[in-house]
């Protein structure tokens, strides 16, 4: 038997590449069944209060209505998990654009007109969206994020503090993001002889599905959730959105399929954000730049529907020695849209701010950033205790110098122009997690030599299709064209989000001892296979659910160059380079193209990206892409991702770390630090926008 060569580590073109290119690949909002109406979403202008009455009379009248729900007439639903999911079920307006009807009818014009027409009426009440950090109503949670205790305390900060030779106390502020991926979320819901069908831009369809079962009292097998082709999420399609839901109850209330696109213009309020914070960060250190002390403080706000605490200050239980700390988060809930996931969450804000202070303390030492960062590399996790199972952020940091030509940087700030223009250059490290979730996945070979994988995974644009054809394929000692995968259904063997850089790791466990099981029987039939072929199927609950001895992170080292135009105030970033070890790499083209994305988000978060809370009206006034400024190409003119192979036993047996989120961390403070090099001035409150340069 000859082997192919294996497809794993080579650079395999996506999958469904044609079909996005050329059109073929339908998202949500592209499955029209027939007979399908158009809902559109009506959004509360008031920014608290209670609804008082809704006349509907003359929407209803307009041409091609279906229907106009609201809180009196809407299907009534079971307890949702997350209260944000308890749409049109009672009069309550917790923020403003929260939905508080929603209109059904022949056209999305129609509708949309029809929504025009609604008058509601509200009382309203005093609100308050304004985060401080003096906050009177801020407390300390239980949680942050990810189950992380809200509080960690090691030795004795304030004593260490004082007695050390060098000293840095800064805060940092940060406005909140929003994701706006490229697809705005979108449903289409029908319903037959009781099974709700439901195709949703969602990362993860179980989690749509559990969701709808629950809300609608469903058994799980009486619904399927579909979310074959998704663009982008970046967190906000992470957990199940109110399209789903307000489509399967407006495809209830009149009995014909219904399709749901959030108008752009309504996300912000609706879909989640990257909470704003305002993060103290203090270092002590001895006189050679070596931690002593470390005091990261974090103030974010929360909604009055749910908690959601962006764990900010939890990176900083992981990076650097210091044997007296405290990390801690404390939350006010305010009358604002509920935040949630977005792209490393905590660890995108957490770094920004624990970055910049690294930055200012090799300033306030006199010791270059890259050196100070390998002087406080810490033996184990300071926080745990705990071994690392593998950590390269050194040779990040030393490759990452040594490509970028950092060992020619004059460390004086302020000194290089070039005409108008003066530069300057920053570092910082990056970090994040290694997450895995349980998976499960079926294998199946036909007499003809093809393959079947099933797994109801999900592809939000980063090669998840083709990566786990290729791991199948490695197992399976195939060539890469004889597997076919499919995934992006609840139908499918139940499987996570995409989320929390975890999918291949948690997918691929599955799918390689699915594959693993099969290559093993179908050893058993070397005289050729049944008609019916080979069947395997895997679960890894119990793999996964084992305790791991180790840290485990994936870490990378940023650096980047920047001009700040001292007449306009502009800042442009020239170069950007970044190197990680987040174990193996197991498809480099994709690999590189979400190293690069996140990096351009994390330039994003540094420069343009920003949502304003507007205190009068309590909502953000970044509605759409003209007036949240993400990155285009001509803003990013250099960009390099790299790795370090790295060979870590102690992840999963496919050996990847996670890649997601890992670019977008510490971006923003390697921008900023080399804003200081440039300027010599230290801007703490991104992004950073010409008014503040000026
Ligand atoms: Mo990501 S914020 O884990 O979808």
């Amino acid at each position: 038997m000859t082997h192919a060569p294996s497809p794993l580590g080579t650079p395999a073109v996506r999958r469904e590449a044609r079909d996005k290119v050329t059109g073929a690949a339908r998202y949500a909002a592209e499955h029209t069944p027939p007979g399908c109406a158009h809902a559109w979403p009506v959004p509360a202008t008031v920014a608290r209060g209670r609804v008082t009455a809704v006349h509907a009379d003359e929407a209803l009248a307009l041409p091609g209505v279906l229907a106009v729900l609201t809180h009196e007439n809407a299907p009534r639903l079971g307890e949702p998990d997350d209260p944000t999911l308890a749409l049109l079920q009672n009069t309550r307006v917790p923020h403003r654009g929260w939905y508080v009807a929603l209109v059904v009818a022949d056209t999305p014009e129609n509708a949309r007109a029809a929504a025009d027409a609604l008058r509601i009426e509200y009382a309203r009440e005093e609100h308050d969206v304004r985060l401080t950090a003096d906050h009177p109503g801020l407390y300390t949670p239980e949680q942050a994020n990810g189950g992380h205790p809200a509080v960690r305390e090691r030795g004795d900060f304030d004593t260490a503090f004082a007695a050390a030779a060098v000293r840095t106390d800064a805060t940092y502020t940060l406005t909140a993001l929003h994701n706006h991926p490229m697809e705005p979320h979108a449903a289409t819901a029908r319903w037959d002889d009781g099974h709700l069908t439901v195709h949703d831009s969602a990362q993860g369809s179980r989690a749509v599905q559990d969701a709808l079962a629950r809300l609608f009292g469903l058994e799980k097998n009486d619904v399927t959730v579909v979310s074959e082709h998704v663009g982008g999420g970046f967190g906000s399609k992470g957990t199940p959105r109110p399209q789903p839901v307000l489509a399967a109850m407006a495809a209830l209330h009149t009995g014909r399929p219904v399709k749901l696109a959030l108008p752009r213009r309504q996300l912000a309020a609706v879909v989640g954000h990257r909470a704003p914070t305002v993060q103290r960060v203090r270092l002590g250190a001895r006189a050679d730049g070596v931690i002593t002390a470390l005091a990261h403080e974090v103030v974010t706000h929360t909604s009055t529907v749910n908690e959601f605490v962006e764990q900010a200050a939890v990176p900083a239980r992981t990076m650097y020695t210091s044997p007296h700390s405290r990390t801690g988060h404390r939350v006010v809930e305010l009358d604002v849209p509920t935040p949630s996931w977005m792209r490393a969450p905590g660890e995108a804000s957490g770094m920004y701010a624990l970055e910049s202070a690294m930055d200012e303390l090799a300033v306030a030492a006199g010791v270059d950033p890259v050196e100070l960062r390998l002087r406080n590399e810490p033996d184990t996790e300071p926080d745990s205790g705990r071994p690392f199972s593998s950590r390269h952020l050194a040779e990040c940091l030393r490759e990452g110098a040594r490509r970028f030509g950092w060992e020619r940087r004059d460390p004086r700030p302020g000194v290089r122009r070039e005409g108008d223009l003066l530069l300057g250059t920053g570092v910082a490290a990056s970090t994040y997690p290694v997450m895995v979730s349980p998976s499960s996945a079926t294998a199946h070979a036909a007499p003809d030599g093809t393959y079947l994988i099933r797994v109801n995974a999900t592809d939000i644009g980063t090669g998840a299709r083709t990566v786990l054809a290729q791991i199948a394929a490695d197992v399976l000692a195939a060539p890469l064209e004889s597997v076919r995968v499919d995934i992006g259904s609840s139908d499918l063997p139940a499987a996570p989000l995409a989320g929390g850089s975890s999918g291949t790791a948690s997918w691929g466990w599955s799918v390689h001892k699915a594959c693993t099981a099969l290559a093993e029987r179908l050893g058993d039939h070397s005289g050729g296979l049944p008609a019916e072929g080979v069947s395997t199927a895997a679960d890894t609950e119990e793999e996964v659910g084992r305790e791991s001895p180790y840290a485990r992170h994936a870490f990378g080292a940023h650096f980047a160059e920047v001009q700040v135009d001292t007449v306009t105030g502009e800042i442009r970033v020239r170069r950007l380079l970044g190197v990680y070890a987040a174990g193996r790499i197991l498809n480099p083209r994709t690999a590189r193209s979400q190293f690069i994305g996140g990096m351009t988000m994390g330039l994003g978060m540094a420069l343009t990206e920003g949502s304003t809370m507007d205190a009068a009206f309590g909502e953000y006034t970044e509605k759409d892409l003209a007036s949240y400024h993400v990155p285009a190409c001509a803003d990013v003119p250099a960009i390099e991702a790299h790795w370090i192979d790295e060979d870590d036993p102690h992840l999963n047996p496919v050996g990847g770390k996670g890649i997601g989120e890992i670019g977008v961390v510490g971006t923003a403070a390697a921008v900023a630090n080399a804003v200081h090099h440039a300027t010599g001035a230290r801007l703490r409150e991104l992004p950073l926008t010409p008014d503040k340069v000026l």
